[in-house]
């Protein structure tokens, strides 16, 4: 059978999103060859340009995001082929005839909202009316994905009256990165780490996600949202759920899913007083930075000068099952810190007993896996120094994914837009995942709000405030920051 032709419809088209990561996205997709014959690429935006205006200003735009050696003047010209603009106002119903007048016949259809969130209903209701949403059709939803639980169901349900929850497609793009697919394939494509993978051979679990870039130009967003909400809410948790989830019975989209669920659910609540012991909010202040802007968060354009958003978040949470009791569970994130590091450590429990009386006691053994900005995996363990005696020395096995593998490795916006293109579902997050992760957040967010705190602040270009620190060592634990 021949394959039907695409549309893939962008709202936002113009958009911060569009030109740093779909566009090149798209792009990178077209040149190897992984888009349907027919695509065509709507970008839709309020401008009013014509096709040769946006070809210019993506000309201007996109090729600076795109990996200098797969840039290439013949791909981006037969790219720019596929894309056509589309002036929309996407709270006028008129704008979307024009739309269904640039679609082709009998097209599969995709729409990503790259809109703020409030756009989303009226986009659907005028897709609709114009006859554009058919049982095949997807939306893709960017996140922010609300602000709290009620505002996160209302966008589900306005959205739900149009499209099906299996056409929905809520993208998070920590889903998509070659290394948080891997964490599944190490865990379930081996049987070395499983039947350790629990209580009590876990001593802890530590999950950072380390910026290095402060707020940038995005403050007008960033100051009303917090990294509670724009990174712990959606990338740590899904993180988590990899980590901790029970084994899928498939990889199916609702088998994956199921089991992350039952990872939210099981978070224990956090009461008030957790909240004060538990969490520890902070603030950048100026100081030395791997970008060279030595700028306090407070000093930043567009941002007030009583703000008090946070930009960094660690907390201790603990999920309350069979496989993970007593086992704490760090999670960390924040802007302008000591390097880019995503990274997940598995601490092992402490030897019950040493015969080795000159080495410390303390357990080494942990499996760190880096995310980025490198791919590997590391197996801390010791072994024993050269030379008479038996002194103890920690070292590392260490999986260097980039070197193992020699394919292209492709951005996770690539990835998870072929998935939206084959529909394929695993990797976006289902409805009620979304809502049992505001459960578990909102109150944590209310929580400070009753505490009235100020953040902590933390210079700029370091692991973030004290009190970070001081929450793994009642733990008897440290961040792992070595390199
Ligand atoms: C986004 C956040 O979801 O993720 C940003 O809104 C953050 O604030 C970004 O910088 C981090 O993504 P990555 O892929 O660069 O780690």
């Amino acid at each position: 059978i021949a394959e039907a032709p695409l549309d893939l419809v962008i709202f936002g088209g113009a958009g911060d999103l569009s030109v740093r990561k779909l566009l090149p996205a798209l792009y990178m997709a077209h040149m190897h060859d992984k888009l349907p014959a027919l695509t065509r690429i709507h970008a839709l935006g309020r401008q009013d340009w014509d096709r040769a205006a946006f070809a210019a200003f993506l000309q201007e735009k996109v090729p600076g995001f795109i990996e200098p050696k797969a840039f290439n003047d013949g791909a981006w010209a037969s790219f720019i082929e596929r894309v056509n603009y589309v002036c929309v106002d996407a709270t006028q119903a008129k704008d979307f005839e024009t739309l269904a007048a640039a679609m082709q016949t009998g097209s599969d259809r995709v729409y990503y909202l790259a809109t703020a969130p409030t756009l989303f209903v009226g986009i659907c209701a005028h897709l609709a009316g114009a006859g554009l949403i058919d049982a095949q059709a997807r939306v893709v939803l960017e996140k922010p994905l609300g602000h709290d639980l009620a505002s996160a169901q209302k966008i589900n349900d306005d959205v739900g009256q149009y499209f099906q929850e299996q056409q929905i497609f809520r993208i998070d793009h920590y889903l998509g990165k070659e290394t948080v697919q891997n964490l599944m394939v190490l865990r379930f494509g081996n049987t070395i780490f499983e039947p350790l993978w629990r209580s009590p051979h876990i001593k802890s679990i530590q999950i950072t996600v380390a910026e290095s870039v402060g707020v940038g130009s995005r403050a007008g967003f960033y100051d009303g949202t917090g990294a509670m909400r724009d990174m712990i809410q959606n990338h740590l948790l899904q993180l988590l759920c990899i980590v901790a989830m029970e084994p899928p019975v498939s990889l199916d989209p609702d088998a994956v899913r199921d089991e992350k669920l039952k990872v939210l659910r099981s978070l224990r609540p956090m009461t008030i007083a957790d909240v004060a012991k538990d969490t520890v909010r902070g603030q950048y202040s100026s100081g030395a930075s791997k970008d060279g802007s030595a700028m306090g968060y407070l000093q930043e354009d567009n941002v007030p000068n009583d703000s008090r958003t946070e930009t960094f978040v660690a907390l201790k949470a603990h999920i309350n099952n069979w496989r993970w009791a007593n086992v704490p569970i760090f999670l960390r994130t924040g802007k302008r810190m000591a390097e880019r590091r995503s990274e997940i450590v598995i601490e092992f429990a402490d030897l019950p007993f040493t015969i080795f009386k000159d080495s410390p006691r303390q357990s080494v053994n942990r499996l760190m896996i880096r995310l980025q900005p490198e791919e590997h995996v590391q197996l801390h363990m010791m072994a024993k120094e050269p030379g008479s005696g038996m002194k103890l020395r920690p070292v590392h096995l260490n999986l260097d994914l980039e070197s193992a593998f020699t394919e292209r490795r492709a951005e996770a916006y690539e990835r998870l837009l072929i998935d939206v293109i084959k529909g394929r579902l695993t990797h976006f997050m289902r409805r009620d995942e979304l809502e049992a992760a505001w459960t578990w957040v909102d109150p944590i967010i209310d929580g400070w709000k009753q505490l009235n705190e100020k953040p902590k602040s933390y210079t700029a270009g370091t692991w973030g405030p004290a009190a970070s620190s001081a929450l793994l060592a009642r733990e008897a634990s440290s961040w792992v920051e070595e390199s």
